[in-house]
């Protein structure tokens, strides 16, 4: 499979190599990103050598799950965006910034770079990305407004998290040919606070 280094001239990606696993491992001590994403707990440098060799590697290799380091003008790593579950035209975002990265518009800018280029005929030609977080994940669902998704509902049990629970999720779509940017008035958002630790957690818990 091809691949493509998307850049805007402001963020720039590419795959991610050994060389970023130093980086990787920094950023994955954050404790928003093992808040909303099922990384592994703890997050070591074997940890992201295992993400590189058994999701980045073979993802490009079948092409049924890109994945792109985001990278500043320097080449800095500051975050990943990722095409998951490429199927029958259609695929799902994931994305995730290094604290160091946030709060300057980094991941609209490459988000909205991998959706162009899934959407493209001269890219991926999909037809359809879908876009989902965990209940309460307002930062993800600023991205995903900004970059055009429609949020369309929420799905119980939805998302599988580290601890066995499933959470509620919402869930949003962008489709070839839609308008990019904000498509709806900003929800609002409660203040921090209001964000309880277990939003959108589901009781029931998997069979161990
Ligand atoms: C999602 C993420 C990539 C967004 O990064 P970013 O675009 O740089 O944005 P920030 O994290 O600085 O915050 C995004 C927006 O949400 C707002 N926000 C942050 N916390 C909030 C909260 N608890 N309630 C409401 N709004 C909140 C911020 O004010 C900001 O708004 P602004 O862009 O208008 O200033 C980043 O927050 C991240 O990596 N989070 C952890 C991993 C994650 O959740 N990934 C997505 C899984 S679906």
């Amino acid at each position: 499979m091809p691949r493509p280094l998307l850049s805007d001239g402001v963020v720039h990606l590419e795959p991610p190599t050994e060389a970023d696993v130093d980086d990787i491992t920094r950023a994955c001590q954050d404790p928003a990103i093992a808040r909303w994403v099922p990384i592994p707990q703890p997050y070591g440098p074997a940890e992201a050598r295992a993400f590189l060799e058994n999701v980045v590697v073979p993802g490009w290799e079948s092409g049924r799950e890109l994945t792109w380091a985001v990278r500043d003008g320097a080449r800095a790593l500051l975050g990943m965006v990722g095409l998951h579950r490429i199927e029958q035209g259609t695929a799902e975002i994931g994305y995730w910034l290094a604290p160091w990265g946030r709060g300057r518009g980094v991941m609209t800018r490459a988000a909205a770079l991998v959706v162009d280029h899934a959407l493209d005929p001269a890219g991926l030609d999909l037809v359809r990305v879908s876009w989902r977080a965990m209940v309460g994940n307002w930062p993800s669902r600023r991205v995903a407004w900004r970059v055009g998704f429609r949020v369309e509902g929420t799905i119980r049990a939805e998302l599988a998290h580290r601890d066995g629970a499933r959470r509620d999720a919402w869930v949003g779509t962008i489709c070839r040919g839609d308008p990019r940017g904000p498509n709806e008035p900003w929800p609002g958002t409660p203040a921090d606070g209001d964000v309880p630790a277990d939003a959108g957690a589901h009781v029931e818990r998997a069979a161990p």
